[in-house]
Parts: structure tokens; sequence; C-alpha cells
């Protein structure tokens, strides 16, 4: 494939960064608005040819360098046995998992549930533009744990999963090997059905403190990045608030790092072993703001892009839904057309 963001992750730097953004394809786009307007989230994923058409959205409506699936995190314990609802207030699972001693008794495992994601795959990759890159991804094993334990977002804490982290840790990581083991076999059953590159969403990282986050979970997503990649494709992991534990992430574990808003790129930049590749950072409010503020956070940049880091620019967290896209638009067009001093 030719495309200048498979070419990054291979670390091949052409005259720009490749530019995509979290949540490109269901939230800000007015042709998103309006297959919504018709259709639930769930039944947009669940069709094949509907999730194809929404993934593809932001290739023609934005012309970003990549497509994401579109799909979801929660899948994961859906298929696990959970059964995942969405309302006006996000996803919610009405039985939650509260049986400290014996977390997995009444959960039971049907893979089946992943089919419509292979499908959809199958789909995209059938008909995308020539050498358009199609991201694959899957949620991290303590954000995918937020929702299996706390049942919904309760404004990002989870207190019923950080207690019982505390409290049961030996059986947390019962629910985790759980969660890795499918994840694996979800990822790598995505790179066998076409998806160029893979990314871990680990929004939710800042919720304990690193230490206990790297115990817990580094060797988890470590595993599920390693599948993907020795199944074929680079990986790119996003471990939202981990803050100075991103400088103990090796390029064993992945490709590139996905940089949250609340670190800069120049202290990443220090903080990350230089052969890794990283990715960020804007954050999605200053595209609530007006071209020229815009301009003047992405002007920034300039400083990091000189220092050579193999690098794609996204969001450091995804879109908000009343993001006006014609911001998002001339920030894409933006990073295309800035001259980067690369060639
Ligand atoms: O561009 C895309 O939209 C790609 C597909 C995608 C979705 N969710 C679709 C979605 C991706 C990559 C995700 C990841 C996801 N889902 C994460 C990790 C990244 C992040 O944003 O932090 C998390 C934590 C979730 C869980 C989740 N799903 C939440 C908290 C919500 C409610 C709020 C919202 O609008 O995102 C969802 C629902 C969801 N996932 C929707 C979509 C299009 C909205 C459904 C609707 O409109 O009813």
């Amino acid at each position: 494939m030719d495309s200048i963001f498979t070419d990054m992750l291979k670390g091949v730097k052409r005259e720009r960064p490749p530019v995509w953004f979290m949540r490109q394809a269901g939230r800000v786009l007015p042709s998103y608005q309006k297959l919504k307007s018709q259709y639930s989230f769930i039944e947009m994923m669940e069709d094949q040819k509907l999730a194809a058409q929404v993934t593809l959205l932001p290739i023609h409506d934005l012309a970003v360098d990549a497509a994401i699936l579109f799909s979801d995190i929660l899948v994961i314990p859906d298929a696990m046995g959970m059964k995942l609802d969405f309302t006006d207030k996000g996803p919610v699972f009405d039985n939650p998992i509260t049986d400290c001693e014996n977390p997995l008794a009444n959960l039971k495992t049907d893979k089946t549930r992943l089919d419509h994601i292979y499908r959809a795959i199958d789909e995209i990759v059938k008909t995308r533009p020539k050498n358009t890159p199609l991201i694959g991804f899957c949620g991290a094993p303590l954000t995918v744990l937020c929702y299996m334990i706390d049942g919904r977002s309760t404004n990002h804490v989870f207190p019923k999963t950080v207690k019982y982290l505390y409290e049961n840790k030996e059986q947390a990581k019962q629910l985790i090997d759980a969660i890795t083991e499918l994840s694996i076999e979800y990822a790598v059953t995505q790179v066998e059905h076409g998806i160029n590159a893979f990314q871990l969403f680990e929004t939710h990282a800042g919720l304990i403190p690193s230490e206990l986050y790297e115990e817990l979970f580094f060797p988890a997503c470590k595993k599920i990045l390693n599948a993907a990649r020795e199944a074929g494709v680079p990986v790119i992991y996003f471990p939202k608030g981990l803050g100075t534990g991103i400088s103990r992430i090796t390029k064993d574990m992945t490709d590139f790092i996905s940089i949250d808003w609340q670190m800069s790129m120049m202290d990443a930049h220090k903080l990350v072993d230089p052969e890794l590749g990283l990715q960020g950072n804007l954050d999605p409010r200053v595209l609530w703001t007006d071209k020229k503020s815009i301009e003047a956070e992405l002007t920034k940049l300039n400083e990091f892009a000189s220092t050579g880091r193999k690098w794609i620019f996204n969001l450091g967290h995804g879109l908000l839904p009343d993001i006006p896209v014609e911001n998002v638009q001339f920030a894409i067009d933006w990073i295309k057309q800035n001259d980067w001093g690369w060639k």
C-alpha cells in the first residue's frame, strides 16, 4: 500500500506528518449526523454496509490519511456475555460485575458476537478508495474493566473499579487475563481480515497510580499489541493520563505511542525512547475556538517537528460532538500545507 500513514508507521518520513483524528467518524460530520437520524449506533455498527460507509466518511469528507473502523471498544465485554446497551447517557451494562471472589462466574463468552466487525472490515477493504489505510482497534484492559465493573461512566472516575482493584487484586487479574485473551484473538482476526494498523485505546490509564497501572496492565497491553504486530501490522498505544509513565514504554511493547493533551509533545519527546514514534496531540477543545487560535496552536508544533521524531498528527483525545466541522477541516488542511522543513 502506498500511503503516507503506513509509510510513517514503517519509519519512512515524507514531506509532512500524516493526519487522522480520534473519533473522526462518529461525531462531527454532518453526513454522519444525517445517518444518525435514521439509524441507531448499534444498527450502524452491526450492518456491514453502513459500518463501512461510516468508516469511510472522513476519507471522503475531510481527506484524512487513514480510516478507523466504526465500532466501539465495549464490543469485548458484550462478547464476554455482558449485554451492551447505548442510552442517551452513553454505554451501559445493566448487570455489572459484583462477584469479587469469582468475577467470571456469570459470564459466558460468545465469540460470534464479534463476527459483524470482521464482516465490516471485509466490506471496507472491498469498497475503500485505493491506498486508504484502515486502522483497527480495541479497548485496553483497564478501560474495558471500568465499564464491566462500574457498568457505566460516572464522570470518568469509576469508583467501584478502583476499589475493586485495591481490594481484590488477585481476582482482578483473572478478569484482566480473560479480557486480554479475547482481545488478542480479536486483534489477530482484525489483521487477518485486512486492517493496516492497530490502536489500543487505554482512555483511563490515569485512574490509578502509574506504578500500579504498569504492574497490572503493561503485561496485558504488551501481549495484545505484540499479537497484532506478530500478525503483521504496526501498532499504536494510547495510554491517556499515564504521565511520565510513558518513559517506561519500550519498543518491544509498541511502535508508536499516542500522546494525550495533558503532555506537551516536546516533553513526550524527551521522555520516550527515540526509536518509538509519537502520535498527537492537539487538545480537541482548541477546535472550539477560531481559525487564528487554532493556527497559533498548530504553529507551536514546528519545534517538535524539527526534532526529527517519527510523528503522526492527531488529537490528544477524541473529537467532541459540538466541534464545528469547518475547524476540523481547517486543522487538517493546515497540517497538510505547512512547510515542516522535512524535505
Ligand atoms: O471515529 C469513530 O467514532 C470511530 C469509532 C469509535 C467509537 N468509539 C464509536 C462510538 C471508537 C474508536 C470508539 C472508542 C471508544 N469508545 C473509547 C476510547 C476512546 C475515547 O474516546 O476515549 C471509549 C472510552 C468508548 C466508550 C464509549 N462509547 C463512550 C464513553 C460512549 C459515549 C459517548 C460518545 O459519544 O462517545 C460511546 C458511544 C459511541 N462510540 C458512539 C460512537 C459513534 C456514540 C453512539 C451514539 O451516538 O449513540
